[in-house]
């Protein structure tokens, strides 16, 4: 059977990694006086009293400007409020012209949200000028508080590197005419932030940051950021172009560039190690499926490996438990676990983290058709353990226990699976938080707090033996589902099953790898916590 695809044209979208190019970022110790830009950026502070509190910086450009700062404020052209940014020009005293007073709230009210709402906002005050790519930001150099304690200098750095990538961030390769564009029409006023002006960013060094430790905080910033980047263009791309087929292709991209261990396991292959589970959701798709292991040694050989299984599904229509219509298109992202597993392996390779990290992509297409696996089907998994598919759009977890299976071969240090697994989960916990399975506390644990450190949080849900109850089949060792009831957690138990042999945790991601609505989009999430966790390890 031939397998239909996009138009050639389309398909020759050869690189989604095919980035603008990225702003430069550097650290410096330059003053306000001496920093040479097209605009510097100055934080304020709003008190109690209604008064505007002066930065160190910001003490520095009144005093050098005679007074500019204290002038503007007098006149209230700036509160120090959150969002309330100005824009003065041709101040005296500072080599660049223009300086954007930033409004950062109440001093001690500045968390990790307001101050990267912050940067967000500074970004969006200079993006409708022309004249504006070079920034000096001592943004850098104020205190953020977080939950225990504040956050080092370090942390700022990164999140003034990610922030500003992020709001470069366009997914507009299918438009014709894209929006900065001569003839465009223009960004509504409701647009993202666009920082595509600029091309170069020097923030002051924190002074708990030593001039010789910058250059790698910055340079591992960029590559969380490339591989953010990689994670949400494959999901925002549409599932006539990201087949099975292209994921491997893009890949083996990826291994040449980023010199990683690659090999694709095809429909053969995969019936030979016994896959029935994953070939089940397979076989009524045109698309081929594929297996996708990518290897990054950061460590010597004995070390034992950090592997990640992310959900492949490029397409999900429920199978012959056909979904309904309405919001279907987004059932694309159902392959955003995979997107995450090949933007993490790019940054922990382009960071050259030193550890070694496995990257495990099942990837299918889960379609309706005369092959088409039915409800009430049996399968043998790859484990030996026989699965009753009462819903053939439960297809995630049939894809993910063969995946689970075959990397006990790695004996590994841990296993962490992401998944678009459950809309039971988008109920529970909605955007902000992934849902978190693990029977290790100390693995939870420590994803917990990498996602506290990312800004990308996960929520820890029960996983317990009482549930397992719920996926009895008369006729099978288990059935694929477990009625309506705690359907994210039954998710999560029927994957347990599979992964007794290592540690392992599960990231339910089917609320927060997207957003739905006018800002349709992926969030590249959870790959800043994934990054985060293998930075630090596991005890
Ligand atoms: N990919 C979906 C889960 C999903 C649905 C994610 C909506 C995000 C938004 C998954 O394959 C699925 O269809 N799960 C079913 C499981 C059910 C049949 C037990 C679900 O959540 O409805
Ligand atoms: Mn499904
Ligand atoms: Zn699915």
């Amino acid at each position: 059977m031939t397998a239909p695809v996009a138009p050639k044209e389309l398909r020759e979208v050869k690189d989604p990694g095919e980035h603008r190019e990225a702003a430069q970022f550097i650290a410096s110790n330059k003053p306000v006086d001496r920093a040479t830009a097209d605009c510097v950026w100055v934080g304020v502070f709003a008190t109690a009293t209604g008064a505007v509190e002066l930065s160190n910086a910001a003490k520095v450009l009144d005093k050098v400007s005679n007074g500019a700062v204290a002038r503007a404020i007098k006149a209230g052209d700036i509160d120090g409020k959150l969002g309330n940014n100005l824009l003065l020009r041709d101040l005296t005293g500072i080599p660049s012209p223009r300086a954007l007073l930033v409004g950062l709230g109440k001093r001690d009210d500045l968390n990790e949200k307001i101050y990267i709402d912050a940067i967000r906002g500074a970004v969006k005050s200079v993006s409708s000028s022309k004249g504006i790519k070079r920034i000096a930001s001592f943004l850098t150099d104020v205190p953020v508080k977080a939950s225990s304690g504040e956050r080092s200098g370090s942390w700022r750095v990164t999140t003034h590197v990610t922030t500003i990538r992020e709001c470069g961030y366009r997914f507009d390769r299918f438009k014709t005419k894209k929006d900065d564009s001569e003839g465009a029409s223009k960004p509504k006023s409701t647009a993202k932030p666009s920082s595509d002006g600029i091309t170069h960013v020097e923030m002051l060094l924190p002074g708990d940051m030593r001039p010789t430790e910058a250059p790698k905080v910055i340079e591992d910033a960029q590559a969380l950021a490339n591989g953010l980047e990689l994670t949400k263009d494959l999901a925002n791309l549409p599932p006539n172009i990201c087949t099975p087929t292209f994921l491997a292709n893009q890949a083996k991209t990826l291994a040449r560039e980023c010199r990683l261990k690659i090999e694709v396991l095809d429909r053969a292959a995969m019936e030979k190690l016994g896959m029935n589970a994953l070939l089940a959701v397979a076989q009524g798709s045109a698309q081929p499926p594929q297996f996708i292991v990518l290897q990054h040694q950061g460590a010597t050989t004995k070390d034992a490996p950090h592997v990640l299984v992310g959900k492949g599904i490029t397409f999900d229509t429920g199978g012959i438990s056909l979904k309904p219509a309405a919001d279907m298109d987004e059932m694309k992202y159902d392959m955003s676990g995979a997107a995450t597993v090949l933007g993490v392996m790019r940054a922990v390779a382009e960071m050259g983290l030193k550890r070694n990290v496995i990257g495990v992509i099942p990837t299918c297409e889960n379609m309706p058709s005369g092959t088409a696996t039915r409800p009430g089907d049996i399968v043998t998994s790859m484990s030996g353990q026989t699965v009753e598919i009462l819903n053939t759009d439960a297809e995630g977890r049939l894809i993910l226990c063969d995946a689970l299976t075959y990397v006990e071969k790695f004996k590994p240090a841990s296993v962490v699976d992401i998944a678009t697994l459950t809309g039971a989960c988008v109920i529970a916990l909605g955007g902000v938080n992934s849902g978190l399975f693990s029977p290790d506390d100390g693995l939870a644990d420590a994803l917990l707090k990498a996602g506290r450190d990312a800004q990308d949080t996960a929520w820890r849900m029960p996983l317990q033996e009482e549930y397992q109850e719920l996926l009895k089949s008369p006729f099978a060792d288990m059935a694929n589902v477990g009625g309506r009831a705690a359907g994210s957690v039954t998710a999560a138990c029927f994957l347990w099953r599979f992964t007794k042999a290592y540690r392992w945790a599960h990231l339910d991601i089917a609320g927060t790898a997207w957003k739905s609505g006018a800002a349709k989009g992926a969030t590249g999430r959870p790959v800043g916590l994934l990054v985060e966790f293998l930075k630090n390890g596991l005890e």
